[in-house]
């Protein structure tokens, strides 16, 4: 059965004060002179299934972490937005009730306007572009922690994407003009919205968990996503015409409870950023072998994948750029990724 998150706000309240009260538990007890480990488990929500390469390395992740810190810490991972969807989430992971959370680019665009800067069209040429980018500290150090004294939220780092296309339900889009009048879902935020807009649609912001419905109801007309999602959350069942527009290469961030970070010794610390770079290394190995299997597995039940004008995707797209790029620090962020291409 889907679960969309429409049905879960009610439970997620009473689901997390539960979980609350099973927050910490003494580890297996060694010998009897060794005082018990208290291990410290950190709730991570995610809005992907258990299929989806971000689950795989996050649970991974856990393993590692649990295994760096001799049992003091340790990850679960729950996905299908179970916690809430990613805005909820968000939220929550600021105010401590959630330790952490996946939440895409779009999101944190909400919080700091800096985040544009890596949400835009043109600004990656690649996953591996991306990837270098955005888990380089040179480059994201004051980013990731300018969030922490207005939000409480610290960035982990990023995760891949892929590049996003639009899918509809009645026929391919091989231009914008295709999309002309078409409802399309868009993430919550302004930039998505001028996106699908500048394309000659109709943006129509919902949270991930809804687009099912909305697409087999028709209250949307398509969305747009990378090939594992459309997959993965079975839109191609009610979406069957998947659109190579490759619009821009979407970015995830790992966030985390400030004061639940700051709580990590030094050496768990270095532990936790360790086991953090085997998990986007080992997700971006993943990333291409899951998107392959999910056009395949989608070819088979009857979705097309269709080439589009892409000249005409990026004219239309090229005044986003000017358009929300107009402070300093973000043409700082947007200069060093686009600079970090051409090394
Ligand atoms: C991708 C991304 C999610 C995001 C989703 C969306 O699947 O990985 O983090 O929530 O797109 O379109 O909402």
């Amino acid at each position: 059965m889907r679960i969309t998150s429409r049905y879960f706000v009610a439970p997620t309240v009473g689901l997390l004060a539960l979980a609350l009260v099973a927050c910490s538990s003494p580890a297996p007890a060694g010998t009897e002179k060794e005082a018990p480990v208290e291990k410290t488990t950190l709730r991570l929500a995610l809005n992907q299934t258990e299929e989806h390469p971000s689950f795989i390395a996050l649970d991974a992740f856990g393993e590692r972490l649990l295994e760096a810190t001799d049992g003091r810490w340790d990850i679960e991972v729950f996905p299908n937005e179970t916690l809430g969807a990613q805005a909820e989430t968000l939220q929550l992971v600021g105010d401590g009730v959630v330790d952490m959370a996946i939440v895409s680019g779009a999101q944190l665009e909400n919080l700091s306007k800096d985040f544009i800067a890596f949400n835009l069209p043109t600004v990656f040429d690649s996953v591996e572009h991306q990837i270098s980018v955005v888990n380089n500290p040179e480059v994201t150090a004051d980013l990731y922690s300018s969030l922490a004294d207005g939000n409480n939220i610290s960035v982990v780092g990023g995760f891949t994407q892929g590049a996003r296309s639009i899918y509809t339900k009645n026929a391919p889009a091989e231009s914008p003009a295709d999309l002309a009048g078409q409802k399309i879902r868009v993430q919550e935020s302004e930039l998505f919205l001028s996106l699908v807009k500048s394309l000659g649609a109709s943006p129509t912001p919902m949270a991930f968990g809804e687009v099912y419905t909305a697409l087999q109801s028709g209250v949307i007309d398509g969305a747009e996503n990378n090939e594992v999602s459309y997959f993965t959350q079975k839109h191609h069942e009610v979406a069957p015409y998947f659109s190579y527009t490759k619009h821009l290469i979407g970015l995830d961030y790992l966030i985390i409870n400030s004061g639940k970070l700051d709580g990590l010794t030094e050496e768990d610390r270095a532990a936790f950023d360790e086991a953090w770079t085997a998990t986007y290394e080992q997700h971006t190995e993943l990333w291409t072998e899951a998107t392959e299997k999910a056009i395949s597995d989608a070819e088979a039940a009857g979705a097309t994948f269709t080439e589009v004008d892409s000249d005409a995707f990026a004219d239309a797209l090229e005044p986003l750029v000017d358009q929300f790029l107009t402070e300093p620090s973000q043409k700082k962020l947007y200069d060093a990724a686009r600079d970090a291409s051409k090394k």
